[in-house]
């Protein structure tokens, strides 16, 4: 058994799970994506030696693309291309959320600044605005205002990339300052947290404090539902409480951060990660070169 930890370096979550595999004394490298040069056509002889890669990297387009090379490879990895890709995109995770049926906030999406105008009126203030790839809570706007509507698709138009001229409307859920976020590692939700902020935006990375979020047989079945509407495997989904409809999924992530979560939830997240990674060692998808 060999396993390929690819990162873009080493923070808290690759040490804890660099010292479980030091602890199960598992054979693995950690693969630096930056020093990668994947020659497309040769088929990736250098990787067969790993029975399964675990795509840590720090950007999301990176690790997205090398998935999907190590996948035309036919090279396990967790998670696949496939989900990465889906979860990666915002547009993608609410199709897929609303095709499983799952509870989502209502959302429009507009390509021109007054199409989009209307979506932002039809919703009524405030609506959020925010990129179809990102994290971190980076780049999303509550517009309280038309003034702030217009000033904001303004910018985005001209100041923004192509990406930011798809214009993702969303509804603003009244949550009750903190958000859920949960871990699914295969079909189970292992554990949950909340993500407690006097900001509306309740990103870790933007200083929200966690704490337990206890995992329901309803949070539980809504989070597993969720993995699975976007292809499984260890995802993040994040959630909201509406005081009408109750639990709402906003997205899911494919590479997450935990190092926040282990102490206030008391479950050893990197090593129930690793249980799964190397359930998937050696399962290989179709091999397409
Ligand atoms: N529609 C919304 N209503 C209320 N709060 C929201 C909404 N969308 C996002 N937020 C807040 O912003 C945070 C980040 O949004 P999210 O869609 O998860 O983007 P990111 O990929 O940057 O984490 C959420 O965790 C939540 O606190
Ligand atoms: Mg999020």
């Amino acid at each position: 058994m060999r396993l390929a930890i690819l990162a873009s370096r080493i923070r808290v979550e690759e040490k804890l799970l660099i010292e479980a595999l030091h602890k199960r004394a598992i054979d693995f490298d950690v693969v630096n994506d930056g020093e990668l040069l994947l020659d497309l056509a040769r088929g990736g002889e250098e990787w067969r030696k790993y029975d399964t890669v675990f795509c840590r990297s720090l950007s999301q387009s990176r690790g997205q693309a090398v998935l999907q090379v190590l996948g035309a490879w036919g090279i396990p990895t967790v998670n696949t291309a496939e989900v990465t890709a889906l979860c990666n995109d915002k547009l993608l995770t609410t199709l897929a959320l609303l095709k499983a049926g799952i509870p989502t906030p209502r959302t429009l999406l507009a390509f021109e600044e007054t199409t989009a105008l209307q979506g932002v009126e039809r919703l009524g203030y405030p609506v959020v605005l925010k990129p179809t790839s990102g994290s971190w809570g980076r780049l999303l706007a509550r517009i309280n205002d038309r003034d702030a509507a217009e000033a904001v698709l303004e910018h985005q138009e001209t100041l923004g990339g192509y990406q930011h001229q798809i214009h993702y409307i969303q509804e603003h859920i009244r949550k009750p300052q903190r958000d859920i976020r949960a871990f699914v590692v295969g079909e189970r939700t292992i554990c949950a947290i909340y993500r407690v902020s006097e900001h509306w935006v309740t990103n870790t990375a933007r200083g929200a404090v966690t704490s337990n979020c206890p995992v329901t047989p309803e949070l539980n079945a809504l989070c597993v539902r969720a993995a699975r509407a976007v292809g499984g495997g260890i995802l993040a989904v994040d959630v909201f409480e509406d005081e009408q409809r109750g639990f709402l999924v906003n997205e899911i992530n494919a590479t997450m951060e935990f190092r926040n979560s282990i102490a206030p939830t008391g479950v050893d997240i990197p090593s129930e990660m690793l249980d799964y990674v190397l359930a998937r060692a050696g399962v290989r998808e179709e091999v397409l070169l």
